[in-house]
């Protein structure tokens, strides 16, 4: 049985795996009303990515004996300003991410939970990732400046994004 503070720290991080989620839909729906049908599928794959790192939090919970304990989720924004503003708020969601993940890792070292603590050493690196991966197209589109030739190719390249599941990458 996971302890009862660790228990309510999963179940609220199933909640937020969950609203990145919803969040990346909100952006991909954007991106699809704007034509920009590459950065909609990229967002659209950051999503089912995210419902995964959800359900490896549930999955986790529910391994323990513990109870799942499904909260609201917020309302994602609908209006954003431009493709930039999209990657910067995905980049800065992504920072307060990995600032939850290591709020659980430090309460993990707290209760002694080693279990939980190597449970989540896959999510502190894939945190690694996911602000790199938002980072990078931040950095992309500054350098095309957010419009014109450079983006519709910058969209097409992203459009090729393809989703791996976890376990093909070696994450159970
Ligand atoms: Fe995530
Ligand atoms: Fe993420």
């Amino acid at each position: 049985m996971l302890c009862k503070p660790l228990e309510k720290a999963l179940n609220e991080q199933i909640k937020n795996e969950l609203y990145s989620s919803y969040l990346y839909l909100a952006m991909s729906s954007w991106f699809s009303a704007n034509d920009l049908k590459g950065m909609a599928q990229w967002m659209l794959i950051q999503a089912k990515e995210e419902d995964l790192h959800a359900m490896k939090f549930f999955d986790y919970v529910l391994e323990h004996g513990n109870r799942v304990d499904l909260k609201a989720l917020d309302q994602p924004p609908s209006e954003f300003k431009s493709p930039l503003d999209i990657f910067e708020q995905a980049y800065r969601h992504e920072q307060k991410v990995t600032k939850n993940i290591r709020d659980l890792v430090s309460l993990a070292r707290e209760h002694n939970d080693h279990a939980t603590e190597s449970f989540l050493a896959w999510y502190s690196l894939e945190q690694v990732e996911e602000e790199a991966s938002a980072d990078d197209v931040v950095q992309q589109l500054k350098l095309v400046g957010d419009k014109g030739n450079g983006l519709l190719m910058l969209d097409r390249l992203l459009g090729q994004r393809v989703f791996v599941p976890p376990a093909a990458e070696g994450a159970a």
